[in-house]
């Protein structure tokens, strides 16, 4: 499998019938894309900003990720037209929603998702603020997860790892680790 279908593979097997799912960072929508061709029953928010590298902020570009760092805005506009393709396939069950995380998540009604799953800015601060917004999104007995746990490449191990244990531990909530650095809670 690749890393990608790794990642699907982890989020389907979480999924009931008819599952609300946000995807937080989509950049091309491959993953939302193996998520909807493989369950016709879901629905996808597929959330992006889709910034170049100026109008990042300098914590996320201090982590190293290449996505904080893009400045050819050609190259930005090329990964969220392909999103945009690839939601139109799925008309009715993909909703681009391109708008930075914790705005996006203030349009999301409370207790409405199945799952959410965190791949946007890793750094410590944005993780911490992405878990906030995003967890009382999640009905209870969904899950809310995310890419980039315990992944030894530098970049994004701290801020993943340091943000999902403190609030795992101050919850009292247990981490599920799976396929392709990917991690998963119950809420
Ligand atoms: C690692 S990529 C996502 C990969 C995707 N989840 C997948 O599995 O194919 C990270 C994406 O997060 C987006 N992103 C970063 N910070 C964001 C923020 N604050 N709000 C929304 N999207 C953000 C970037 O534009 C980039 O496209």
């Amino acid at each position: 499998m690749k890393p990608f279908e790794q990642r699907g593979h982890a989020i389907l097997k979480r999924l009931p019938k008819n599952a609300v799912v946000a995807e937080i960072g989509v950049l091309m929508g491959v993953l939302s894309e193996y998520l909807l061709s493989r369950r016709p029953d879901i629905k996808i928010f597929m959330v992006d900003n889709w910034q170049t590298a100026d109008k990042q902020p300098a914590a996320y570009k201090a982590t190293g990720d290449d996505h904080a760092l893009h400045a050819d805005p050609a190259r930005v506009a090329s990964h969220r037209s392909q999103a945009e393709s690839r939601a139109k396939r799925f008309a009715g069950r993909a909703i681009i929603v391109p708008v930075s995380s914790i705005e996006a998540a203030t349009t999301i009604a409370d207790g409405s998702l199945d799952l959410v799953f965190l791949d946007a800015d890793h750094s410590y601060d944005a993780v911490r603020a992405d878990l906030s917004a995003w967890l009382p999104k999640v009905k209870a007995g969904g899950w809310i997860g995310g890419h980039d746990f315990e992944n030894p490449d530098p970049r994004f191990r701290f801020g993943v790892c340091q943000a999902v244990d403190e609030w795992a531990d101050a919850a009292g909530r247990v981490i599920e680790t799976d396929l392709n650095y990917t991690w998963f809670a119950r809420v």
